[in-house]
């Protein structure tokens, strides 16, 4: 029986923090091997906000270089860049046309971005921006979509519009499920514990970038917020200090039971000393291997795999205009 297929990207804009990597990019490499995976970077998304030409150029090869010192080994995944595939623009420009205005008003994240700089200079491509992601989706037959908790409402859309289509055209796409991971679907700020951690937080003490170095990730650490009082426990009612232990669990390993049960009667600095060695026991391999990756080979690899995964996206948009009635 042939695997099953997941899909994801991340958006080659600002800094890959350690949100990114628990709530998304590490659950990629658990699955890898499961599924047939293909992981995107999707600069059409980016360039929803303004974006520098030769910055998002840069980031792009970047997000790349991360998912593959991360562990998303090229030869059981597809990697490659969403502008190089020119069929996801083709069909979200379709599944626009089956899309409620009002389905788009409701967007949490369109919300969110567009009051951060005033409705009146939001871009049509921020509003559409999860008609497109349902079009990333839909192409290949996804069946599970491996996300941080803040993209389920999209991925909901995506369901909404693959069920639609099929209605009114006859079964065409496969009906994609979100996948998160409970502990790490929403990694919070380490500035404020009451927002997610996220690239475009105005404070870089917000987030952790995967290329940190050692003594920023320290010094970030340090700085973190906690909560009043001072023993290291588990609950909801002190948020600060268990979106720490949840990091610190995610990369050791460990439970929060167990972690708790190791700094009893210790404070908070003994705690987040423990936590700095545990994030840069994953973050200084992470980055040896990043910068042993040459430019030139993972420009190739992108290549290659645009040229791979348009053939699906071509079959798939095939039948799409067929199915619509365009003259083929
Ligand atoms: P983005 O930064 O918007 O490109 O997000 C890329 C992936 O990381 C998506 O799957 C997001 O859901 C996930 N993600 C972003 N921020 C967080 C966070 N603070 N906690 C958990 N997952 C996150
Ligand atoms: N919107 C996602 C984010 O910002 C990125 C994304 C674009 C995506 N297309 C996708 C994620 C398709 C999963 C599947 O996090």
């Amino acid at each position: 029986m042939s695997k099953k297929r997941i899909f994801s990207g991340v958006q080659p804009s600002g800094d890959v923090h350690i949100g990114n990597y628990l709530g998304a990019i590490k659950n990629w490499v658990d699955l890898q091997d499961e599924f047939e995976s293909i992981f995107c970077i999707v600069d059409l998304h980016a360039i929803t906000v303004s974006q520098d030409p030769e910055e998002l150029r840069r980031k792009t090869l970047e997000v790349a270089k991360v998912y593959l010192a991360a562990g998303i080994d090229p030869k059981k995944s597809t990697i490659y860049v969403q502008s190089q595939v020119s069929e996801h623009a083709e069909l979200a420009w379709i599944l626009n046309t089956i899309t409620g205005m009002s389905e788009l008003e409701k967007m949490t994240q369109f919300k969110d971005k567009s009051q951060k700089d005033g409705l009146e200079s939001a871009r049509v491509g921020l509003f559409d921006y999860p008609v497109l992601m349902a079009a990333d989706i839909l192409l290949y037959d996804t069946e599970v979509v491996p996300v941080g908790e803040d993209q389920m409402q999209h991925i909901e859309l995506a369901r909404t519009l693959a069920r639609r289509f099929n209605k009114r055209f006859g079964d065409t796409f496969v009906v994609p499920k979100g996948h998160l991971k409970k502990e790490t679907m929403r990694v919070m700020g380490l500035d404020d514990p009451a927002k997610k951690m996220s690239k475009s937080a105005t404070s870089e003490m917000n987030y952790i970038s995967l290329l940190d170095s050692p003594e920023i990730v320290e010094k970030k650490i340090k700085r973190a917020v906690t909560d009043s009082g001072s023993d290291i426990t588990y609950s909801d009612d002190r948020p600060a200090i268990q979106n720490l232990i949840n990091i610190y669990s995610s990369f050791s390993g460990k439970s929060p039971e167990e972690i708790v049960a190791e700094y009893e009667g210790k404070g908070f600095g003994e705690f987040k000393k423990g936590l700095t060695e545990t994030v840069l026991e994953f973050i200084i391999p992470f980055q040896e291997k990043y910068s042993s990756l040459k430019d030139e080979e993972v420009i190739e690899l992108l290549l290659e795999n645009a040229k791979k995964v348009s053939s699906i996206a071509k079959n798939k948009m095939d039948e799409v205009k067929n199915k619509v009635g365009f003259l083929q």
